[in-house]
């Protein structure tokens, strides 16, 4: 039935999609900035940071002995210390096939199939899955030419006149020549600029454009017809404005732009890696930032919440306590290999993951470069590295992950106080139970194992006369000792594999032993270095940062030093980071990076303006987003123009609104809402809490509870399970961040993936059909009443004469074909189904305009 309705709707697919596209005006010239996923494209971002921080480290040290320099001389006339040695290889050939890590011999070399690369010590699982990740990413290298110009010496006093360290200050407005035009100090900003390049400003956007446009934007829904009839029609002044509180208000609002914060803290409910277990509390955090957005928290407030929450002084009115402490699920929630064993590896590992998180979501800056040497671009010695890992490491993590265990360890959860308005009790009589005999099982696993390890060293050394004979006696001990582990192993699978739905847990971080640690050269942790004490970045410290209590670990003093209106970077990172969801492209485009590897701003004085604004106005989010689209840049059509566009292509100087392809939980949210199946509800939790806790994917299949996973769903995309390695097959086409990845903005790709996807998911065809459904219910409607209303529901506004033309004639021509092909089914539905299909298919749908 699928099948048939795909091959008559790919049939008139070309024609429909044709018209749709070319009635709109705005579609015409260019179309809007596109990355495609091609092997030799620029390494975007993700693909920079990861191959720094997870491949050159590799290759320095484990093979440039024999592959730098010279080719000549170089082992196998291979060299890979640069981009062009790398990817001409050597005595065989290429050795990298981007995209294709089967076909490629490096990794082969390094999985010992065939060579053994490095000779002697293969790498562990978890660096030779870091280069197959790397090479499906196409293998990304920013070493062009010869080497980067690094930097050999910090310089403190010149860093302080690099422009973000600078304070930002709110400079008057500039003047300009049509003082008609701007509405407020943003539009002076912008059209100053636009004079002084010689640009003119677009048209304004048609307002059931506009409506749309900021629908999505604000909320990541369509407006509904009403809701655009209700703005068009309203002629009254302050009608915009009143449109955007009531998008603010919406509790829509939060799940919009907590997505949009998820994406920057690498949100995700499992460990990812080789061993990928689940995090089945993390949802609570993906709640809590919701709900802080829609609550409007101030932006400082919620920093320090997420950095310290546990340290903040619990108000006791607001009954607070189990919020601050979720909160720090923020340090938690990082990507983890859990296969590690060596604790002190996953620890420093784990401070790592928190401190390349903390130094990019808020400050911009990529902290974790001085990990192993000082920063090489930005002024970061690697004694900040380890003054603020010393904060870190001052700190408990509870994520539920122990070195070398393949079950998720719920005594490394947090148990949440008592929420009053469950009166349940906080741990019942047979949770107490099932606790406690994990915890015998796990005392027994123990001895055992120190046992088994005991009999292990008499064994290699079979020499000694005392050896010898435990290793003649031991051969049978070892068996039972085996089976005896394996039994108690399992035993602890199943009792933690449990669930009690009533667990009160929580990921999240608590304050844990204060001290300093040391440096660890080139980040080796048998390489001690001097100890370095607690702080935070020198190049910013302050007079008040400069001190850390010993008795503390640090982390609220962190968290205020960031929080803090001296500081420089935090509210220009955050506008930035506002300005870029709504208008394409940050003022500042690297939004994750204001370091000299990052780009200058477009537009410095209107940055520093809006920071300023930012504090002033007690860092609220929503009146920040308020001011920015009640500009009259925000209102401009995305129409093209010759000569604008001849003198700046890529619009950086906003000459009109860019286009922008709905993201991936858009298109999905906007299918249902338009089908009318959407569930607005937030669903209790997550499906992850369901899984039992073992390896997701692995091992033994049954009770794993993936099934429930994947079940379809009709809630908003926001709430669905996203697990690491594992996110939803719609989100993961549409370009869905990668959630093992701090993404302050998502690529946009257009593979021919998207459109199959379009054709031929079940999810497609059912909304599809759903909305056929819903159409043709609607009574009182004719023909072209039911084209428009269709078309409204999908598109955001009626349909064109020669449109609804077309699309009868393409309903009575399918309608037709499908009865002479004597299908079951009712011809009229297949045909509507089919015509909607084709609506969720067109680019109108899929871009804002
Ligand atoms: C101790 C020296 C040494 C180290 C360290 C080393 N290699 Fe090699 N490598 C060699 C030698 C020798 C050859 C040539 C072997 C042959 O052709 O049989 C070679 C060949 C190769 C080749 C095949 C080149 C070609 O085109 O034939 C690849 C790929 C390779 N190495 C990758 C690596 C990688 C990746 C690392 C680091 C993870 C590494 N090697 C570390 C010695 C080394
Ligand atoms: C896990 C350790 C580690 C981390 C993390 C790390 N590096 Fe390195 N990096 C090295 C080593 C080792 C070298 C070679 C020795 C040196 O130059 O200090 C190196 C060298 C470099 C060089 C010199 C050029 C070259 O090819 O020899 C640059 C540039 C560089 N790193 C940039 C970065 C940046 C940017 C980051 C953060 C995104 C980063 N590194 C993170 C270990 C690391």
């Amino acid at each position: 039935m699928a099948r048939v309705r795909y091959t008559f709707g790919a049939l008139m697919l070309i024609t429909l999609v044709g018209v749709a596209i070319g009635a709109q005006p705005a579609m015409k010239g260019p179309l809007p900035k596109i990355t495609p996923r091609v092997a030799e494209a620029r390494p975007t971002k993700d693909g920079v940071d990861f191959f720094e921080n997870k491949i050159r480290p590799v290759l320095v040290h484990q093979c440039y002995k024999c592959h730098s320099g010279d080719v000549a001389k170089a082992k196998g006339h291979f060299v890979l210390d640069t981009h062009d040695g790398l990817r001409k290889g050597g005595d065989s050939g290429e050795v990298i096939s981007p995209r294709h890590p089967e076909k490629s011999l490096l990794i082969e070399a390094i999985k010992y199939q065939g060579l053994e690369m490095p000779p002697g010590e293969k790498l562990s699982d978890e660096l030779i899955a870091d280069f197959e990740k790397w090479v499906e990413m196409g293998a990304p290298d920013p070493r062009v030419g010869k080497a980067a110009k690094a930097k050999n010496k910090i310089d403190l006093a010149e860093a302080r006149r690099y422009w973000a360290f600078k304070h930002p200050v709110a400079s008057p407005s500039p003047s300009v020549q049509n003082q008609a035009w701007p509405l407020t100090d943003i539009d002076r900003h912008i059209l100053a600029r636009l004079e002084r390049e010689n640009l003119k400003p677009a048209g304004d956007a048609e307002l059931t454009t506009l409506i749309r446009r900021l629908t999505f934007d604000l909320t990541g829904l369509p407006p509904s017809p009403e809701e655009i009839d209700a703005f068009v029609n309203d002629s009254s002044p302050g009608g915009l404005s009143r449109v955007v509180d009531r998008l603010l208000d919406s509790p829509r609002f939060g799940e919009r732009w907590g997505r949009h914060w998820l994406d920057v803290v690498r949100y995700a409910e499992s460990t990812g890696k080789e061993r990928n277990l689940p995090y089945r509390y993390a949802w609570r955090y993906r709640d809590y930032v919701i709900d802080s957005f829609n609550a409007d928290k101030p932006y400082d407030k919620f920093i320090v919440e997420q950095l310290a929450g546990d340290l903040i002084r619990p108000n006791p009115k607001d009954r607070n306590h189990r919020e601050l402490m979720i909160a720090t699920s923020f340090l938690a929630i990082g990507p983890k290999s859990a296969a590690t064993k060596n604790g002190e590896q996953l620890q420093m590992d784990v401070i790592d993951d928190q401190i390349d998180v903390t130094g990019r979501a808020f400050l911009g800056i990529t902290i974790a470069c001085a990990r192993c040497h000082d920063h090489k671009f930005d002024p970061i010695p690697q004694t900040d590295y380890y003054a603020i890992a010393g904060i870190f490491h001052s700190t408990d993590t509870f994520s539920g992950i122990k070195p070398g265990r393949k079950t998720v360890a719920e005594e490394r959860l947090l148990q949440l106080p008592e929420d009053r308005k469950s009166a349940k009790p906080e741990l019942s009589k047979e949770e107490k139970e099932h606790r406690q005999e994990i915890a015998s099982v796990q005392g027994q696993l123990e001895n055992l194992h120190a046992i088994q390890k005991m009999a292990g060293k008499n064994k290699a050394n079979p020499n000694g006369a005392k050896g010898k004979k435990a290793a003649g006696g031991n051969k049978v001990d070892m068996r039972d000792l085996r089976e005896e582990i394996k039994k108690l192993e399992d035993r602890l699978d199943e009792l933690e594999g449990e669930s009690t739905a009533s667990k009160n847990l929580t990921m999240g971080v608590r304050e844990g032993v204060p001290s300093n640690i040391p440096l660890l050269v080139r980040g080796e942790l048998k390489e001690k270095g001097p100890e370095v004490p607690r702080g935070v970045l020198t190049v910013l410290k302050t007079a008040q940062t400069a001190h850390f209590d010993e008795r503390r670990s640090g982390r609220l003093e962190l968290a205020n030093w960031i929080a803090d209106k001296s500081n420089p970077l935090t509210a220009r990172v955050m506008v930035n980071r506002v300005w870029a969801h709504l208008f394409g492209e940050g003022l500042v485009d690297t939004v994750d990076n204001f370091g000299a590897l990052g780009d200058e701003p477009s537009h410095p004085e209107l940055l520093d303006l809006l920071a300023v604004q930012f504090m002033q106005q007690r860092w609220s989010v929503k009146k920040l987003i308020r001011s920015m689209v009640l500009s009259h840049v925000y209102q401009l059509s995305s129409d093209h123009d010759d000569e604008n566009y001849e003198k700046d292509p890529g619009d950086k100087f906003l000459w009109r609104m860019p286009r922008r392809r709905l993201d991936a939980e858009e298109i999905r949210d906007a299918m249902l809402m338009a089908s009318g199946q959407l569930d607005l509800e937030r669903p209790e939790g997550s499906p992850v809490m369901d899984l039992s806790n073992r390896i997701i994917g692995g091992g033994k299949g049954k009770g794993m509870g993936m099934e429930e996973i994947r079940k379809p769903s009709r809630v908003r995309s926001v709430y669905l399970p996203i697990l690491r390695g594992l996110v939803p097959e719609m989100l993961h086409t549409f370009d869905v961040a990668d959630p093992s990845l701090i993404v302050g903005k998502r690529d946009v790709t257009t593979v021919p993936t998207q459109a199959l996807f379009l054709m031929n998911n079940p999810v497609v065809l059912k909304q599809s059909e759903e909305l056929a459904k819903r159409v043709l219910k609607t009574d009182g409607l004719d023909q072209n009443g039911k084209i428009d209303l269709a078309w409204r529901l999908v598109l955001g506004r009626v349909a064109t004469e020669s449109e609804r033309a077309e699309v009868r004639y393409y309903i009575e021509d399918y309608r037709k074909s499908f009865a002479e092909s004597k299908q079951s089914g009712n011809p009229q539905l297949a045909a509507w189904t089919s015509f909607c299909q084709t609506l969720f298919q067109s680019g109108l749908f899929r871009y804002v305009y």
